[in-house]
């Protein structure tokens, strides 16, 4: 049987890196096989575009580059790591996927949502079957980001950026709620990481894996 492809959004300091190893942690304790991957990244590839993508020095990168640079490690990333990994029967945790495109590039950058689609379709056909949203409201999440030190290329953007990416996270989640699972990721992190798992155990539920 395939495996299937768990993906986590939400915008900066959301709690995303403690609640993936949550997630992480509760899919090796239900006993299944989870390769755990992010993007921009997950491939030697993707990894070097990641940093160039978050680089600051290159402030000028237009949106059409910036849209390109992270669909190239994309397409990479699906071939060669997400589509063979599922075709063994493995499951993939990825922290963000296409929806950070819709979000960022398309939000946050105004680039049409129908362009991004249709690279999707093209470079990046494997959709997600659970995404876990982690939202929460621009300030808080701002004001933990920069607690973590130099901001690096896109969290230097300002707060109106970060509201177009927020709303375009929440507006995906209402569009497709079969898919979508939205955490209200303003509460203290151990109640994020609860909620994160117990959505994660009823997906397992749902797709029959045994306790
Ligand atoms: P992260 O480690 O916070 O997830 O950093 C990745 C950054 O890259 C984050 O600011 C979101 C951004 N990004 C995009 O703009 N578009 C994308 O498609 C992806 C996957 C990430």
């Amino acid at each position: 049987m395939n495996g299937r492809l768990i993906t986590l959004e939400g915008g900066e300091g959301a709690g995303k890196s403690s609640v993936l190893d949550a997630l992480r942690e509760r899919l090796a304790s239900r006993g299944i096989d989870v390769v755990v991957t992010r993007e921009p990244g997950g491939t030697a590839f993707g990894e070097a575009a990641r940093a160039l993508m978050l680089d600051p020095a290159h402030a000028g990168l237009c949106a059409e580059s910036e849209l390109l640079l992270v669909f190239a490690a994309r397409a990479q990333h699906v071939r060669e790591r997400i589509a063979p990994a599922l075709a063994r029967g493995q499951w993939v945790l990825s922290d963000r996927y296409t929806d950070a495109s819709y979000a960022y590039q398309g939000g946050g950058r105004g680039q049409p949502l129908e362009r991004i689609a249709a690279l999707e379709a093209w470079a990046a056909p494997v959709r997600a079957d659970l995404t876990l949203l982690l939202d929460l409201p621009i300030e808080q999440g701002l004001a933990r980001a920069g607690a973590r030190g130099p901001r690096d290329r896109i969290e230097a953007e300002g707060a109106a950026f970060f509201e177009r990416v927020r709303g375009t996270y929440r507006q995906r989640a209402a569009q497709e709620p079969q898919r979508f699972r939205s955490i209200d990721a303003s509460q203290p992190l151990e109640a994020v990481r609860a909620a994160a798992c117990a959505e994660l155990d009823a997906f397992l539920d749902s797709a029959g894996v045994k306790q």
